[in-house]
C-alpha cells in the first residue's frame, strides 16, 4: 500500500470519527487521521485494505475496521468518505447498510469524493432529514498531497458542521477552507479542473512542438519555467512528459470522470466551454490508446 509521511499535528481534541474508501487517496487520509491521536474505525469494499490498514496503524489510537459502512459510522462524530463518483457514494450512505443508517443525530459526515454538486445537495438533503450534517469536500493536491498530508481541500455546507470538521481534517490538508453553501466545494473543484485541462494541452503542445524543434527541452522548462508559462503542470510533469513517462499520477479515467460533471454541470448553468470539451475528447483519444490508467499528462502522447 502506499506510504504515508507522518508530518505535525496541530493539537485537537482526539475524536470517534469513521473513515469509508481506502482507496490511493483515503488510505493515507485516513492514516494522517489516526497519526494525529483520533480513534479511527475503517470501512473498505475490499476488506484486505482495511485489514492491512489497521495492521500498519495498529500503534495508534484503537483502529478497527467494521464490515459494512453503517456498522463503521456508528458512534462517529464524523464520518469521512473517499470513494469513486455519484453512485459510489450513493452506496455507501444510503439504504439499510449505508453510513446514514449508523449515524447518531448530529453527527457530520464530510465527503471527499470528486462527485458532482448535484449528489452533494440530494445527499445534504437526505442527511438532514435524519437530523445528520453532510459537507461536500472534494481534494486537490493528487497522490502526494494525500500522502504528505498536505491537500487542498473545498467545501461547502452549513457553517457550523464546517467549523467542527476544519480543526480535524487539517490532519491531511494545507487548507480545509468553506467555499458557500452545500454543493459549494464540488463547483469549486470543477473550475480546478477547467483550469487543468486546457493547461495540460497547452504544456502537451509546447514540449511536443520543442521536441520538434530539436531544442534541449528540459533546459527549456528550466528557463521559462522561471517566466510567465511556469505551472504547477510545468513543474511538476513538464520533465516527465519529454521522458514520456506516465505511469503514476492522476488518472485519465478520473479526470474524464471529473470533465463529465463539468460539462453537466455548464449544460445546466449555461457556461460555454470550448476547450475544455475538446480536451475531454482528446482524453477519449488517450483512453482508446490504453491510457486509461496513465497519468493526465499523457495528453501529449496524441501529438507524437
Ligand atoms: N488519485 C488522485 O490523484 C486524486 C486526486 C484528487 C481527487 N481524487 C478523487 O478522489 C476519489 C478517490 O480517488 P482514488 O484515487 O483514491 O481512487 P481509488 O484508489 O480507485 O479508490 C476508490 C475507493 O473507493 C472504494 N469504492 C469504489 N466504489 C465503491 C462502492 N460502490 N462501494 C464501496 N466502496 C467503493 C474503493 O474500494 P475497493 O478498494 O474495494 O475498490 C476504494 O477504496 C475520486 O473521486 C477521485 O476523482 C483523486
Amino acid at each position: 500500500m502506499a506510504s504515508t509521511n507522518p508530518r505535525s499535528y496541530e493539537p485537537t481534541a482526539p475524536r470517534k470519527l469513521a473513515f469509508i474508501g481506502l482507496g490511493v487517496m483515503g488510505y493515507p487520509m485516513a492514516a494522517h487521521l489516526a497519526l494525529a491521536g483520533h480513534a479511527v474505525t475503517v470501512y473498505n469494499r475490499t476488506s484486505a485494505k482495511a485489514q492491512a490498514w489497521c495492521a500498519e496503524y495498529a500503534a495508534s489510537a484503537a483502529p478497527r475496521q467494521a464490515p459494512t459502512p453503517r456498522e463503521a459510522a456508528q458512534g462517529a462524530d464524523i464520518v469521512f468518505c473517499c470513494v469513486g463518483n455519484d453512485d459510489d457514494l450513493r452506496a455507501v450512505t444510503l439504504g439499510a447498510d449505508g453510513a446514514f443508517a449508523g449515524m447518531a443525530p448530529g453527527s457530520i459526515f464530510v465527503d471527499h469524493t470528486t462527485a458532482s454538486a448535484e449528489v452533494a445537495r440530494e445527499l445534504y438533503g437526505a442527511a438532514r432529514a435524519l437530523g445528520l450534517r453532510f459537507i461536500d469536500a472534494p481534494v486537490s493536491g493528487g497522490q502526494a498531497g494525500a500522502q504528505n498530508g498536505l491537500l487542498t481541500v473545498m467545501c461547502g455546507g452549513d457553517q457550523d458542521a464546517f467549523d467542527t470538521v476544519q480543526p480535524v481534517g487539517m490532519a491531511f490538508a494545507r487548507a480545509f477552507t468553506r467555499m458557500g453553501e452545500s454543493g459549494a466545494g464540488q463547483l469549486t473543484k470543477m473550475v480546478n479542473q477547467i483550469c487543468i485541462a486546457g493547461l495540460v494541452q497547452g504544456l502537451a503542445e509546447a514540449i511536443a512542438f520543442g521536441q520538434r524543434a530539436g531544442l534541449d527541452m528540459p533546459l527549456v522548462l528550466d528557463v521559462i519555467g522561471k517566466g510567465a508559462a511556469q505551472s504547477w503542470q510545468m513543474d511538476n510533469r513538464g520533465k516527465t512528459m519529454v521522458a514520456d513517462q506516465f505511469d503514476f499520477g492522476f488518472a485519465v479515467d478520473w479526470m474524464r470522470k471529473d470533465l463529465g460533471l463539468v460539462l453537466a454541470e455548464a449544460q445546466r448553468n449555461g457556461a460555454r466551454l470550448p476547450v475544455t470539451a475538446l480536451v475531454d475528447q482528446f482524453y477519449g483519444d488517450v483512453q482508446q490508446m490504453g491510457g486509461q490508467r496513465w497519468d493526465t499528462s499523457s495528453l501529449i502522447r496524441r501529438l507524437r
